[in-house]
């Protein structure tokens, strides 16, 4: 649903499908190998999702000194921080909708959205201006609207409620409009407010690198935004004698996050190479494509490789990484251990099955063990 969205005025309002996916009977590989551990940090905000202090008890028996304390905030979301209490809780489940969405998105890929250091949630890799970046900046960004309109719809915060979106045209007339949407036009001015905070107060010399990425990274952080709001929708429930749907009433949604997370990889794939132009605006590099829009994702440094660990790019490098073997995709042990070579091991993996529909409603499986062959790079 386009909701008109502009930089300088009007948001938006959306909504929030639910996370979970209820396909029946998943066969789901649990491979314990693959949990992995984030280190908390220190540099951004992207700290707050992974706070302990944000639970919502301390906000309301008042922990007046929690803005001050929590680590990551700059000066402006500080202030942001101490007039939003109860949002803060919100930003930090955003922020981790983000980082979840993230790794299961380049779970495949070389650079996987995990940190080299503790000084951010997205390690040192952010401080290249490269696509991982960019996703990395949008993804976060959508996830603070996407957290934020749905606790105002769900009437978590003090300072907003339901969407308060127009009616859509072209909504069949007999349709009622008015059930209680996600609010996106909150989520969204919020959003732009705390995340780009950051981001608008550094003083920054003009045509400098710093320049450069604050440009990108205020761009990108749009692009999630949008992203979010390109995917609400109109949702409708039925009303009418036994079932007859003679009547709809219909709000504004948010898609679930998933799809937000596959548009963005998307926009990834097509990131437009950037730089600035003599009076501090970003332009494309290369002149020959289209332009990128509000809603694509831009960069202005190539990736590095991540092949091996280096402190300076944040990469991890793909030592001790699974590999398939049989793919020539990048989760293919030629890409992904980078030509190094790679062991096998059987390991041993638990998955769901013999799974069984029970009237009504639900499925039940067992658990069963199997050895399989694994492969992980050199
Ligand atoms: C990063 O975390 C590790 C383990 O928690 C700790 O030993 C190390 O001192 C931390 N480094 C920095 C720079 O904070
Ligand atoms: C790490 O990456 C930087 C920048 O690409 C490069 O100059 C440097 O040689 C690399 N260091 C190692 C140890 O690979
Ligand atoms: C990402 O890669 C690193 C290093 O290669 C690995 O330690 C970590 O477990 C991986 N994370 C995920 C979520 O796969
Ligand atoms: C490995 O890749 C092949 C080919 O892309 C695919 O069919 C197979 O399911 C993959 N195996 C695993 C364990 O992901």
């Amino acid at each position: 649903m386009n909701l008109g969205l502009s930089y300088v005025s009007q948001p938006v309002s959306w909504l929030f499908g639910s996370l979970l996916d209820s396909r029946n009977c998943v066969y789901v590989l649990t491979l314990v190998a693959l949990l992995m551990q984030v280190v908390a940090e220190a540099n951004s905000w992207w700290s707050l999702a992974m706070n302990p202090i944000l639970i919502p008890e301390a906000y309301i028996i008042g922990a007046q000194p929690l803005c001050s304390t929590l680590p990551g905030l700059s000066p402006g979301q500080k202030k942001l921080c101490q007039l939003y209490q109860d949002h803060m809780q919100f930003i930090g489940e955003g922020a981790k909708m983000g980082i979840r969405e993230c790794q299961y998105q380049f779970r495949h890929r070389r650079w996987n959205c995990s940190t080299v250091d503790n000084s951010s949630v997205f390690g040192r890799v952010i401080q290249i201006g490269s696509r991982e970046t960019a996703f990395t900046y949008a993804i976060s960004a959508a996830g603070v609207v996407n957290a934020v309109s749905r606790a105002c719809k769900e009437g978590e915060l003090s300072t907003c409620g339901c969407s308060r979106a127009r009616r859509p045209a072209e909504l069949p007339r007999d349709w009622l409009w008015g059930g209680c949407g996600d609010n996106l036009e909150y989520g969204y001015r919020f959003s732009r407010e705390f995340v780009d905070a950051r981001e608008r107060e550094q003083t920054v010399l003009k045509g400098s690198h710093e320049h450069l990425l604050q440009q990108m990274n205020i761009h990108n952080n749009e692009a999630g935004r949008r992203i979010v709001s390109d995917l609400a929708d109109v949702q409708c429930k039925c009303h009418g004698v036994s079932g007859s749907c003679s009547m709809k009433t219909c709000w504004l949604q948010l898609a679930d996050f998933r799809k937000v997370g596959d548009a963005l990889k998307e926009k990834y794939d097509s990131a437009a190479a950037m730089k600035l132009n003599t009076r501090g605006k970003l332009v494309q590099m290369h002149s020959k494509f289209n332009p990128p829009t509000s809603h694509d994702l831009v960069y202005v440094e190539p990736s590095p490789d991540y092949c091996l660990k280096n402190q300076s790019t944040g990469s991890l490098g793909t030592v001790g990484r699974l590999c398939n073997k049989t793919s020539e995709g990048m989760d293919g042990c030629e890409l992904m251990c980078c030509g190094r070579g790679y062991d096998q091991y059987k390991a041993q993996i638990v998955e769901r099955c013999h799974c069984k529909f029970h009237w009504c409603c639900y499925v039940k499986c067992k658990r069963c063990t199997k050895i399989v062959d694994q492969f992980v790079c050199k």
